[in-house]
């Protein structure tokens, strides 16, 4: 038993996990904003892409290789296919661990038309070999295609369209560099903040049809861990919950009280939040302490730390990354009702 049974397809999965779960995907579908102007926030890399897009069409040509990353649920995928709309192309959409060798990369290159977009999601994932296929591809839009074995074997280049790639990542620091390199755009997108999450939630309410009041959209906002995907996953639930308590309205004391109920914190932390903040100031007195050793102490996964929870952390003031290591600020004491007692992590504050 967790303490999610229940709650429709939420078994076995946090509640304010950013992935995606898998009763969401359809309802993202129709969530998932199309166009550029309904994209909320982002605001500097959407203003970079919106320029990059009105060249690119004035050229007539595709638009540069674009690689997009951050953290998980915060518009990637949405973006991807906000610039093939833009650009009034076609979009074929794969990932990395799915394109397991060269030819299934080379097929589907071939498929492409001109100027069309070829998302990969994942791209850190790619294999090396396929991505040695990507280099000439993205760079002069052809294939270096090696026929037959042996002493016979000859290399054949066969002219792709134009086409744009666009990467996702939640790790641009593992992508190789050759790769990294051969994007023309790279943008990262942010946590997002409580005034933009309210927009994604107003309008996602519109969509569903959903009677909600403002200083609700605010509440549900400020525990959304900055990600849109979770602000979209508690507002279904809040509704639920205002459809069977409530008479369908959601005020904020209603949407606090569901919240509550399923044990959102204020501040969106779960329980991985807490066992890092308190490992910290049990174990360590605070910080610093190195990535290594919290991931080793918690039992959390370095990767996870660094993608999921240290990028939340840090927005909320609860974290500071020094060249010794992480160290908790007294913003974090404060939350956890503990005492904050000076030691040497106070030149960082
Ligand atoms: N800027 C935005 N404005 C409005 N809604 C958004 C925005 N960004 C994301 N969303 C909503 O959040 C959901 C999750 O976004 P998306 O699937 O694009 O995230 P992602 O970055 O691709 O995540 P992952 O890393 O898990 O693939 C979307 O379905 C969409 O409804
Ligand atoms: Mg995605």
């Amino acid at each position: 038993m967790n303490r999610f049974d229940g709650f429709d397809g939420l078994e076995n999965e946090r509640f304010v996990t950013p992935e995606l779960n898998r009763t969401e995907y359809l309802m993202d579908k129709t969530l998932r904003p199309q166009k550029m102007e309904d994209y909320i926030g982002q605001t500097k890399e959407k203003e970079k892409l919106k320029i990059f897009i009105q060249a690119a069409k004035m050229r007539q040509e595709p638009l540069d290789h674009v690689l997009l990353y951050g953290p998980p649920g915060l518009g990637k995928t949405t973006l991807s296919n906000i610039i093939a709309h833009e650009m009034n192309v076609n979009i074929k959409v794969t990932s990395g661990p799915a394109i397991e060798r060269p030819g299934d990369l080379a097929a589907i290159l071939n498929n492409l038309q001109e100027n069309d977009v070829l998302f990969i999601d994942e791209i850190h994932r790619l294999n090396r070999n396929v991505e040695e296929v990507l280099y000439p591809a993205m760079e002069d839009f052809n294939l270096d295609i090696v026929i037959g074995k042996g002493p016979g074997a000859r290399s054949v280049r066969i002219d792709l369209p134009k086409f744009t790639l666009v990467g996702a990542t939640t790790r641009a620091g593992q992508l190789t560099s050759p790769l990294r390199d051969r994007f023309g755009v790279i943008c990262k997108l942010e946590l997002y903040n409580h005034q933009e999450l309210a927009e994604i939630v107003k309008r996602s309410a519109r969509i569903m049809h959903v009677d909600i009041e403002n200083p609700a959209l605010i509440e549900i906002s400020k525990r959304s861990r900055g990600t849109p995907r979770i602000v979209n996953r508690l507002l279904k639930r809040v509704r639920d919950y205002a459809q069977v308590v409530g008479d369908g309205v959601i005020t904020k004391e209603l949407a606090t009280k569901a919240l509550d109920l399923l044990e959102v914190d204020k501040l969106g932390l779960d329980g991985v939040d807490r066992k890092i903040v308190m490992t910290i100031m049990d174990k360590f007195n605070g910080g610093p302490v190195g990535l290594d050793t919290l991931a080793a102490s918690t039992g959390e996964e370095k990767i996870t730390i660094e993608d999921v929870y240290e990028p939340y952390l840090l927005q909320l003031g609860f974290l500071n990354r020094t060249p010794r290591g992480r160290v908790l600020t007294k913003y974090a004491y404060e939350h956890f009702n503990m005492m904050y007692l000076y030691h040497d992590q106070e030149e960082v504050l």
